[in-house]
């Protein structure tokens, strides 16, 4: 049997299943290695939140922290940005930042978790994007990522968590150079600095909601990653929605309406203009 050195936390949000997909793949290879994990969904459950961050805290020894989010307007979900920032400062902790990306751009959300990990003192020694269908084209027949991820996506985060094992087998962990998450060309960085969810709520279309066919059943609610939704007594957007479509996508009604249709030819011309070679991929030291 292995000898369990070290234990593994893995956090991540995922408001359409293929980033908590990633996570659940990781987290079996690594229970199939022995290793001690705590997963934990965070958006809605700030009380689980708190307590996870403290046994994290309390861990001794080795720890490795898997972060995944899905890439939202070319960046990490801010909300991931903003636990990263909260994880507790600890010696011998290393990261693991992957992503799930809708075949646009996989931006900057690896380059920017990893220099937020780094700055947190969480040596960052792998790394992944998975491509994944795109989260917005649900109602597409053939939607940018379709059948993604699959199983070598799958195969490749058993590939990563294998060389994270060996890698925190090593007295001294080897870290993952900053340049290599840094692949995008620079010039585009520069247009990737330019959005984010907060522009792209300019430009994504407005939901409304059709008070003639909601039953004001909460499903919406329910289904919100983030709780932003509330029914007073039809359903109100929060400041905090993170334009995940959740609510839209999955009402038994299809009483909230948006009319998706121009986003469709701007993730495709996105995808075209970034011509991002490699869908999946990991990065090891
Ligand atoms: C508001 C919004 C913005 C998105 N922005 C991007 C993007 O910039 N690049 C990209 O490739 N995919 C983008 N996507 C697609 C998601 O990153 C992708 O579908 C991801 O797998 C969703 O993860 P989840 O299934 O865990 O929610 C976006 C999706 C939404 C809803
Ligand atoms: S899920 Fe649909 S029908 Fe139910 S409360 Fe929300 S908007 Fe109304
Ligand atoms: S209100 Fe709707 S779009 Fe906003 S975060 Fe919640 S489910 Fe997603």
């Amino acid at each position: 049997m292995a000898e369990t050195t070290f234990k593994s936390f893995i956090f991540y949000c995922s408001p359409a299943g293929t980033t908590r997909h990633a996570a659940k793949v990781i987290e079996s290879k690594l229970k199939l290695g022995k290793r001690e994990v705590t997963v934990c969904e965070i958006g809605k459950d700030e009380k689980q939140l708190t307590q996870v961050l403290r046994n994290l805290a309390e861990t001794e020894g080795k720890v490795s922290v898997f972060i995944g989010s899905p890439v939202y307007a070319s960046h990490a979900l801010p909300l991931i940005v903003d636990l990263i920032e909260r994880l507790p400062a600890k010696n011998q902790s290393y990261a693991v930042p992957f992503a799930t990306w809708g075949g646009a751009t996989s931006g900057l959300a690896l380059e920017e978790m990893g220099a937020a990990l780094a700055a947190r003192g969480y040596g960052v020694i792998a790394a992944a994007k998975i491509l994944a269908v795109h989260s917005l084209m649900w109602q597409l027949e053939n939607p940018v990522g379709l059948g993604h991820p699959n199983a070598a996506d799958d195969r490749l985060l058993e590939e990563l968590v294998d060389g994270v094992e060996k890698n925190l087998g090593l007295p001294e962990p080897l870290l993952l150079l900053p340049a290599i998450l840094e692949y995008q060309p620079r010039p585009m960085v520069e247009d990737m600095l330019k959005l984010n969810l907060q522009i792209a709520k300019g430009i994504l279309p407005q939901r409304t909601v059709n008070e003639d066919v909601c039953t004001q059943c909460g499903e919406c609610v329910a289904q919100c990653p983030v709780a932003a939704l509330t029914l007073t007594p039809w359903p109100v957007f929060a400041e905090h929605c993170i334009l995940c479509f959740n609510c839209m996508r999955l009402c038994p009604e299809n009483a909230i309406e948006a009319d998706l249709t121009a986003i469709y030819d701007r993730v495709r011309q996105r995808a075209e203009a970034a011509r991002e070679g490699v869908p999946s991929q990991i990065y090891l030291p």
